[in-house]
């Protein structure tokens, strides 16, 4: 496994790279919520490429960039053992020399939900895939379920953009309760930890009634905001169906939907997300 500081040194290896390549970008700190992602590429894909880079510009000014987890040294390992072909964890001066001045804005679907609540997040986002893309020249790319309008903002990225690869999903990898897998678990304290598991609760509730029958939008989102109400230790950012691209709340429920939750507990922001199938 090569380890690649340099988006120089990476281009230089790229020319010997077998095709389709497989990009997983990452921010470290890794899980097996990543693992599955890094195993689904080297099931696909001839050269996997990982990226570790806790990208500065996706993060607000009062946010956790400073304090994010890191763990690089453990991170290699498990790429290793997964298989990965090359590593890229450039330093922020590499991704954004000075003079850096080129955004990517991808509208309407950041304009809801957490690109509401993070404003300038998504901008982040899109700017540093895109970068990712380009530097790794990569046919597949992929994401997480778990967040879910991250996939669909870069989805619409690449289609707008014409961009030459595919978006490859991938399904949320939970703990045993049913919490997401996420690297910031980690800031959680044990009674934390056990009030996570709510919004776990609240979309399975919203599956439950869903199953059931139930297509009334505001009957199911009643049920997920009750069960989150009933932890002291949540603060309910927003709960809501929503449609899986656009990220346009749905009144009704004729469609494929996404549940979608945030939620503060303590000075942790966790989100997850359910879909509801017809
Ligand atoms: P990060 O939070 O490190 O996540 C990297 C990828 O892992 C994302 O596609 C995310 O959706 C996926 N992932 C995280 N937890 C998961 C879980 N429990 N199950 C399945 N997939 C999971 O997301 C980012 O980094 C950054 O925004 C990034 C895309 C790297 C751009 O900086």
């Amino acid at each position: 496994m090569e380890v690649i500081r340099a988006i120089s040194e990476l281009k230089a290896s790229r020319a010997g790279w077998q095709r389709p390549v497989g990009l997983v970008p990452t921010m470290g700190y890794l899980h097996e919520g990543h693992t599955a992602l890094v195993r689904r590429a080297r099931a696909e894909a001839a050269t996997v490429v990982v990226t570790i880079f806790v990208n500065p510009t996706q993060f607000g000014p009062t946010e956790d960039f400073g304090r994010y987890p890191r763990a690089f040294e453990r991170d290699l390992a498990l790429l290793e053992s997964e298989g990965a072909d090359v590593v890229f964890a450039p330093a922020p001066s590499e991704m954004y020399p000075e003079g850096f001045s080129s955004w990517v804005d991808v509208e309407k679907v950041t304009s809801r939900f957490e690109g509401v609540v993070r404003p300038g997040h998504f901008r982040g986002v899109a700017t540093v895939c895109n970068k990712l893309f380009n530097i790794a020249d990569a046919d597949r790319a992929y994401f997480g379920q778990k967040d879910a309008q991250q996939g669909a903002v870069i989805r619409k990225m690449v289609s707008d953009l014409n961009m030459n690869l595919d978006i490859v999903v991938v399904p949320t990898v939970r703990e045993a309760d049913g919490l997401a897998m996420s690297s910031r678990n980690c800031y959680l304290n044990p009674r934390e930890r056990s009030a996570a598991v709510v919004l776990f609760s609240a979309l399975n509730a919203a599956r439950e009634l869903h199953r059931g029958g139930c297509r009334d939008a505001i009957r199911i989102t009643g049920r997920m905001r009750e069960i989150l109400s009933r932890e002291d230790l949540a603060q309910v950012d927003y709960a809501a169906l929503v449609d899986p691209d656009s990220f346009e709340e749905l009144q009704s429920l004729e469609r494929p939907a996404l549940a979608v939750v945030a939620v503060r507990i303590g000075s942790t922001r966790l989100i997850d997300n359910m879909s509801l199938q017809n």
